[in-house]
């Protein structure tokens, strides 16, 4: 007896998944919106994809710019301008900004945020992430100043009292940076 060929069933039931899909994100039942929890699968596939297309284009080694007290000082200065709002920091209290976000800017100075090399933080930086807030600070900011960034990011964990005050204090103050930083 002839075995039934199994191909035209299977590519139907993928085309009818497809077009049943198509309905419903043509109907609008796919809740876009930034207070709707994402699904597992979607959270799941966004990180997986973010993680390895991060990984691919990262530069490689180490931090070149050598860790001064000149250049934590840079860093959070830029920290405070361009990041603080949305990605908080230890002792600061969170903006609404960032509680909107959604996925959200996650808290730099927890260890998932550290497993990743210096170049990974680098290339997010640089890059951004499209469609999740994350902006691409290439197109405002010398290589030189992201790296800055990188080295501060990495002393997030060990702030000292100074600089947790200088990144709480009123907005439009800046932290005193020696000239040398500039
Ligand atoms: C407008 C909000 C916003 C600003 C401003 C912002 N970020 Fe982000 N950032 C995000 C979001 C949202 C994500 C999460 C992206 C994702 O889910 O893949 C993110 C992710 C990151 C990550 C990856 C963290 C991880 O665990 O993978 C790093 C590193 C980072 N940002 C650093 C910075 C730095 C440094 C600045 C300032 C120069 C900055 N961000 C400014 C919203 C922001």
């Amino acid at each position: 007896m002839k075995r039934p060929n199994a191909l035209p069933v299977l590519l139907g039931a993928g085309v009818g998944v497809l077009v049943l899909v198509g309905a419903a994100l043509g109907a609008g039942l796919y809740d876009v919106s930034a207070t709707a929890k994402p699904s597992r699968l979607e959270e799941g596939f966004a990180s997986f994809v973010v993680d390895r297309a991060v990984a691919r284009r990262a530069p490689k080694g180490p931090n070149p710019v050598s860790i001064t007290p000149e250049v934590l000082a840079r860093g959070l200065a830029e920290y405070r301008g361009h990041c603080l709002v949305c990605h908080g920091a230890p002792g600061v209290r969170p903006t609404g900004i960032s509680k909107g976000l959604n996925p959200p800017a996650p808290d730099l100075a927890q260890p998932d945020a550290q497993e990743g090399t210096d170049g990974e933080l680098f290339q997010v930086i640089s890059a951004g992430v499209r469609m999740t807030g994350m902006p691409a600070f290439s197109l405002s900011e010398s290589p030189e100043t992201l790296w800055k960034l990188v080295a501060f990011v990495r002393h997030l964990p060990k702030l000292s009292d100074e600089e947790r005050a200088a990144l709480a204090g009123p907005p439009g103050v800046r932290p005193e940076e020696p000239a040398a930083a500039r």
